[in-house]
């Protein structure tokens, strides 16, 4: 496994609706294996592939960051197909690092997604889990969370965002 290259706002691949994925080969399963080991090595709990600059539909996501494998989740294609609640919390996101800031999502989602074999797969998520698979499901679609935020709370982020470039510290 290798680690990947982390893509960071504004890249264009990150404002791109990915393509779905098609074929459930070896290709995919190293990608997937990669794609955990960045994750893990940046500290997070989700990274859609968007992120490493590969625009398609998938995901991977640990929301323990145990490597506890009955909590490690790939996600592709994945259709967000019931939502209820909200929530309000801190969200953060490998590609902006250092910007985190108060989101607004539903407390509960299914998600219907295809496993690494290709099998229909569904997750119903609460809390931390909703959240990111509302998150990364985002990604596939070219959104991000700064895309997600009220205007001033946006502002405040863009603004922060520019002084780290300013000063180096966004790379
Ligand atoms: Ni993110």
């Amino acid at each position: 496994m290798a680690l990947l290259k982390i893509v960071l706002y504004p890249e264009p691949v990150l404002h791109t609706v990915g393509k779905p994925v098609e074929e459930f080969d070896d290709r995919l399963k190293k990608l997937v294996g990669d794609m955990f080991e960045t994750m893990y090595e940046a500290g997070g709990v989700g990274l859609a592939a968007p992120q490493v600059a590969v625009s398609e539909r998938l995901f991977v996501m640990d929301c323990s960051s145990s490597e506890d494998e009955s909590q490690k989740f790939v996600m592709i294609n994945p259709e967000i197909i019931h939502v209820e609640g909200s929530q309000e919390g801190e969200e953060g996101c490998l590609s902006f690092p250092g910007i985190y800031q108060k989101i607004q999502r539903n407390q509960r989602t299914i998600v219907r997604y295809q496993d690494l074999n290709g099998e229909l797969q569904e997750l119903d998520g609460m809390d931390l889990t909703a959240r990111c698979i509302l998150h990364e499901t985002d990604h596939c679609d070219g959104i991000v969370f700064l895309d997600r935020m009220t205007v001033l709370r946006r502002e405040l982020a863009k603004r922060k965002i520019k002084r780290l470039q300013k000063t180096g510290k966004w790379e």
